[in-house]
């Protein structure tokens, strides 16, 4: 079927139908459509386009439509132009030609806005969902091992001790921020566009406020070109969700990393690794390395949107039409990829042993002596130099930190007190970083208890 054909001797070429049908990814709409279509049908009855019987009749239908839409049969066969025009066959197979006054006053071009409002929604509250479901996976873990010990990497080189609750809340606050951007764009999405007709505003006196709040929307949107047009609001869903990946990319890395046998940090659960076709000792981060490469296919998802948009005239070009593939597509990876992170941390264990002693052997604690120096008058230049000499010279006689007694320490320099020697294990050094935002375990024990309570107040 089509909802326009009266200006043409001929129809579409079956080379044109296939190449512009979207009704085979945009069916995914088909909820979001018959929600809209109803509210519509109720503002078409209260501007006296509808009696309140035909309202009736209509809301059935579309019940009834979108109980059989369950039902993938539903879909077979139907060459429909796209959802939209799907819904309204669906409807005047069932009410004949009540069904067309539907579409009174009313352009796809909103309502394709307003369908992909509606999905979107949902989606990003589910993505929401999901990312703080990780994000209380990260905490749990943080609580298992309150005071693991583990170097902290600079250019992937060993560089300070850190505790690994700490390492763990880094993409705490990470994925915080993420949950803003996605409630920033949730804001954005969540205005109701009908009204605004193809690009003029509908010719009927709609009442607005009445459709928002039926939909549950946060307000209307204020220019009916700017609806036709705009597509930012799923760009800035994209933008999100590429954010997200890209977190997660870097959180995948470093678990791939750390669960390998050269660092032995982390064993992962037998559920979320995999096995090889022919090396039988095999145990594979297949589910990190997965949620690492999303990131390219989501990113190119924005990117492909962002390009497409680039340089059209205002309003409405078909070419939007190509906004639903890289939209869908990232919200599904974005939501697998959430869900997949979460069960490898719910399934890691860490071997804390490994990392402490990756700590104790090297120097990560040159920085905790020189400042001790620094504290103790040297002036902050000479007490590098100084600990940069005992580094070099541990170095060339193999010999680890704790390895140096209080004697050697203040016969290196004299520099040196006594006390400082405590400063060679990893654990005493962290104690001078009892700054707000730092590693002290004071520091990380209070930051612990409040993100958990942020989570908590975020959840509700
Ligand atoms: N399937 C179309 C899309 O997704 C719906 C809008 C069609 N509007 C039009 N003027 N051809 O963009």
């Amino acid at each position: 079927m089509k909802l326009w054909g009266g200006r043409f001797e001929s129809g579409p070429s079956e080379v044109f139908e296939r190449f512009s049908g979207s009704l085979h990814f945009d069916k995914r709409l088909i909820d979001a459509d018959i929600r809209g279509s109803q509210a519509f049908a109720r503002a078409l009855e209260r501007v006296g386009i509808l009696t309140s019987e035909e309202l009736q009749q209509l809301l059935a239908a579309f019940d009834a439509i979108r109980e059989e839409a369950k039902d993938p049969a539903f879909f077979q066969g139907a060459n429909d132009e796209d959802v939209h025009t799907l819904v309204i066959r669906k409807l005047k197979e069932r009410v004949g030609g009540l069904a067309d006054k539907i579409h009174t006053g009313r352009s796809r071009n909103e309502q394709v806005s307003l369908d992909t409002r509606l999905w979107l929604r949902e989606k990003i509250d589910r993505s929401r969902g999901l990312l703080l479901d990780f994000m209380g996976s990260l905490l749990a873990m943080a609580r298992k091992y309150p005071d693991a010990v583990v170097p902290g990497y600079t250019h992937l080189r060993r560089a300070q001790a850190v505790l690994w609750p700490h390492y763990l809340l880094a993409y705490f606050e990470m994925f915080d921020r993420d949950r803003e951007r996605l409630d920033q764009a949730r804001a954005r999405v969540n205005r109701m566009p009908l009204g605004s007709g193809a690009l003029a505003g509908s010719g009927f006196p709609f009442d607005r406020e009445a459709i928002a709040r039926e939909l549950g929307f946060d307000g209307l949107t204020r220019n009916s070109m700017d609806v036709s047009a705009d597509r930012d609001f799923a760009l800035d869903f994209l933008s999100a969700a590429s954010m997200i990946l890209l977190h997660l990319s870097r959180f995948a890395e470093d678990w791939i990393l750390y669960s390998s046998e050269e660092f032995g940090w982390l064993e992962l659960g037998d559920d979320v690794t995999s096995g090889s076709s022919l090396m039988p000792q095999k145990k594979n981060p297949d589910s990190l390395e997965l949620i690492r490469g999303k990131v390219g296919r989501v990113f190119g998802s924005y990117t492909s949107l962002f390009l497409t948009m680039k340089g059209l005239p205002l309003t409405y070009n078909r070419d939007m039409q190509e906004d639903k593939e890289p939209l869908f597509d990232a919200a599904d990876q974005l939501a697998g990829s959430l869900e997949m992170a979460r069960a490898v941390v719910d399934s890691a264990q860490l071997r804390v042993e490994k990392p402490a002693a990756a700590a104790e052997e090297s120097w990560v604690v040159a920085t905790d002596l020189a400042e001790a120096l620094a504290r103790n008058g040297t002036p902050f230049h000479k007490a590098h130099q100084i600990v940069g000499r005992l580094v070099l010279e541990s170095v060339r006689s193999g010999k680890a930190p704790a390895q140096w007694t209080p004697e050697e320490l203040t016969a290196f320099a004299p520099e040196f007190t006594p006390e400082m020697a405590k400063l060679l294990r990893p654990q005493e050094g962290m104690k001078t970083r009892e700054i707000a935002g730092g590693t002290g375990p004071k520091a990380v024990s209070r930051a612990l208890e409040e993100a958990e309570a942020r989570l908590a107040s975020l959840r509700l």
